[in-house]
């Protein structure tokens, strides 16, 4: 949020965009909610692990529990969802998201989605961005309107609030620093990751930030003004943490209070598990809008493997051809035919 509100105020593009966004969100939004079930959408990932030690190359186990984690709570089967308090239970919300590591890179060649590099620094910057760019000790993004990046750093710090588990940038921001960047104690299931957040939701939190979801109280820091523009999320005064026990009332919300159990809170990993039906409705939204180009990524098709080239075994005369031009530059005089070099023309 910080670096968002840093951006704000130094990119006028950035704010600009962010306007136009919100105006199509609360538009459309609207719309969706009241449309009828929508298909799954596969969004492409390529996860950039950068380790300055040899624990921070998290294994590739490490990466895939964290998809698993993300396909469950974004197609609403997390088995946890079953302890949402009762009044609650009718807003639970299906994005229909499932994430899958890219097959095929850039270049089009063949990726596990994963890339690995070595850097000297144990702690990335928010503020800076460094995770992002190679030439800073990190790695430069992946096409962000074919590629969903996530960045893993050893520490993650904000230059104003200190340690972060992880944080996002908003749709409408620049391409280079686009996606989501989650410290390796809070990735994943397994590994390095560190309760009370090994459960994988800081990068369910970041990528409904990425798919334009604010925070649930409105980032207004304990006033009750602040709005997530999200109606069936009750107003609230501030962030959660820990594990609060139901109902946790402020901001007269009552009877229910605070839903401290979403997953756009900031309570611990095994006490948020849900997105409401407005939020689906904004998330669907913004891959309708500024993140729909993902939708015709070539990421998840099979890269084209030169082994499975089709050669014929004995080539047809001047198909395979490579032609030499005479010394004058000007006539034909020799061609390979795959085989040997053959005279076709005058010397
Ligand atoms: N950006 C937030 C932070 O760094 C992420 C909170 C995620 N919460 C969680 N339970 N995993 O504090
Ligand atoms: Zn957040
Ligand atoms: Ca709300």
């Amino acid at each position: 949020m910080e670096q968002h509100t840093r951006m704000l105020e130094a990119e006028p593009v950035y704010r600009a965009n962010r306007l136009t966004i919100e105006r199509f969100s609360l538009e459309r939004a609207r719309v969706a909610l009241r449309a009828a079930a929508p298909r799954t959408i596969t969004i492409p990932v390529v996860v950039h692990v950068l380790h300055s030690t040899a624990a921070e190359n998290i294994s590739e186990e490490q990466v895939r529990s964290q998809i698993a984690v993300l396909n469950q709570d974004f197609q609403r089967k997390n088995p946890d969802r079953s302890q949402t308090p009762a009044p609650f239970r009718g807003a639970i919300g299906n994005p229909k998201v499932r994430f899958q590591l890219a097959v095929r890179d850039p270049n089009g060649s063949p990726t596990n989605g994963i890339t690995r590099t070595p850097t000297t620094k144990p702690q990335f910057d928010s503020g800076a961005n460094d995770i992002k760019f190679t030439a800073q000790g990190g790695r430069d993004a992946w096409p962000r309107d074919r590629y969903l990046n996530l960045w893993v750093g050893g520490t993650v710090v904000d230059p104003v609030v200190g340690a972060l588990l992880g944080y996002a940038q908003f749709p409408g921001g620049p391409a280079a620093t686009d996606g989501v960047v989650i410290a390796a104690t809070g990735f994943g299931t397994l590994g390095t990751a560190q309760a009370p957040f090994n459960k994988g939701r800081t990068a369910t939190h970041e990528i409904g930030h990425w798919l334009n979801l604010l925070h649930i109280w409105g980032d207004d820091n304990g006033g009750c003004q602040g709005s997530d523009n999200v109606a069936d999320t009750p107003n609230q005064a501030g962030p959660n943490s820990g594990c609060p026990s139901f109902p946790h009332r402020t901001c007269q919300n009552g009877p229910h209070g605070d839903m401290f159990m979403n997953y756009m809170d900031y309570t611990d990993d095994a006490c948020m598990f849900m997105f409401t039906k407005g939020q689906v409705a904004r998330m669907r939204t913004t891959l309708q809008g500024p993140r729909a180009t993902i939708l015709a990524s070539d990421a998840l098709a099979p890269a084209a493997r030169v082994a499975r080239l089709a050669l014929p075994t004995r080539a047809p005369k001047a198909s395979l051809a490579t032609l030499v031009g005479a010394e004058a530059g000007s006539q034909v005089t020799t061609v390979f035919d795959g085989a040997g070099w053959v005279q076709v023309g005058a010397r």
